[in-house]
C-alpha cells in the first residue's frame, strides 16, 4: 500500500512540503476513479505531487448544494495514496478567502463565461476562476491538470493563466466513464436507482450527436436532443460549438456540449464530434 500523502492546512506548511517542479491537481474532494486518472496522468509531470481538497463557497450560487457536497475526508487520503500523491492542501475558507468571500478583487471570466454553463449559473466560473487563481498563487505549480468533463472550467482555465500571465501550464484530461458511459462525477452519488438508469441516456445522447455528424451542427444538435426527449429529459442546454467554445464550424472539429436535470442533480457531459457537410443528393 502507498504511503499517505502529508497534509498541509495552510500555506506555509504547503511551501515546507513541495520540492522541485510542481504538479498540481485542484478538487473539491469526494474523490472518485476519475480523480484518480487526473492525479496518475499529473504524477509524472513534477517533482512534487500537490492535490488540493477545498469546497469553495463562491462557486456555488444561492439555493445550490454547498452545505450538501459530498465530504468524504478520510477516503479521499485514501484515493491520494493509491496515485502517489506527495501533499493534500486542505486550507480553510479564511485562508483562501482573507478578505471574506464577498472579495472585492475577482477574476472576470469575460463573455465566455455568460455562455452555456455562465447563462444558467451566471456567478460560477468569477468564483471558480478567481479560487483556482488564488490556488496558483498558494501552490505555486509548473503544471495544473484539469478534467475535460468540465469542458468550460478547462478551457476558462486555460484562458484565465494565458491572459493573466500565470506562468502555469493547463493540460486536460479526457472524461472518465462508467462501464455504460455515464462520466463520472461526484455528483452521480445523488442519483437514487431509477435516476441511475437514466442517467446513461446523457451519454448516449452524445453518442448519437458525433453519429450525425458528418450532416452538420444543426443535425448534430437535434440528434442529441431527440434521443434525450425520448427519455423525457429536457435538458438545460445541448450545443454544438468550436474546440473553443466559439460558433461551430462547417465542418473538422467541434464540440457537443450538454446539460441536464436527472432527479435533483445536473449532469453536464461533452465530447469532441467531426463536423462534415454531406454532398448534395446523399
Ligand atoms: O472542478 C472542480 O472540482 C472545481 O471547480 C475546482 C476547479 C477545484 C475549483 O474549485
Amino acid at each position: 500500500m502507498s504511503a499517505r500523502p502529508q497534509v498541509a492546512r495552510t500555506p506555509q506548511e504547503l511551501r515546507e512540503l513541495c520540492e522541485g517542479t510542481v504538479a498540481f491537481v485542484p478538487t473539491m474532494g469526494a474523490l472518485h476513479d476519475g480523480h484518480v486518472r487526473l492525479m496518475e496522468h499529473a504524477r509524472p509531470l513534477g517533482r512534487t505531487l500537490v492535490v488540493s481538497i477545498f469546497v469553495n463557497p463562491t462557486q456555488f450560487a444561492e439555493g445550490e448544494d454547498f452545505g450538501q457536497y459530498p465530504r468524504t475526508w478520510e477516503a479521499d487520503l485514501e484515493r491520494c495514496a493509491e496515485a502517489e500523491v506527495d501533499v493534500v492542501f486542505a486550507p480553510e475558507v479564511a485562508t483562501m478567502y482573507p478578505h471574506g468571500t464577498g472579495d472585492q478583487v475577482t477574476v472576470d471570466p469575460g463573455p465566455l463565461g455568460t455562455i452555456l454553463e455562465g447563462a444558467a449559473r451566471p456567478t460560477h466560473f468569477r468564483g471558480v476562476l478567481t479560487v483556482v487563481a488564488k490556488l496558483f498563487g498558494l501552490v505555486r505549480p509548473d503544471v495544473a491538470v484539469f478534467g475535460e468533463k468540465d469542458y468550460q472550467q478547462l478551457t476558462l482555465i486555460r484562458l484565465m493563466a494565458d491572459a493573466l500571465c500565470l506562468g502555469v501550464e493547463v493540460v486536460g484530461c479526457p472524461t472518465v466513464r462508467e462501464a455504460d458511459g455515464l462520466a463520472m462525477s461526484s455528483r452521480n452519488r445523488y442519483l437514487n436507482d431509477e435516476e441511475r438508469q437514466l442517467a446513461v441516456t446523457i451519454s448516449q445522447a452524445l453518442a448519437a450527436g458525433v453519429a450525425a455528424g458528418p450532416q452538420g451542427a444543426q443535425v448534430v444538435r437535434e440528434a442529441a436532443a431527440d434521443c434525450l426527449a425520448r427519455a423525457g429529459i429536457s435538458p438545460d442546454y445541448v450545443a454544438v460549438t468550436s474546440p473553443d467554445l466559439g460558433e461551430a464550424p462547417q465542418s473538422g472539429e467541434g464540440r457537443l456540449l450538454l446539460a441536464a436535470r436527472v432527479g435533483q442533480p445536473r449532469l453536464l457531459d461533452n465530447c469532441a464530434v467531426t463536423l462534415g457537410a454531406v454532398p448534395e443528393g446523399n
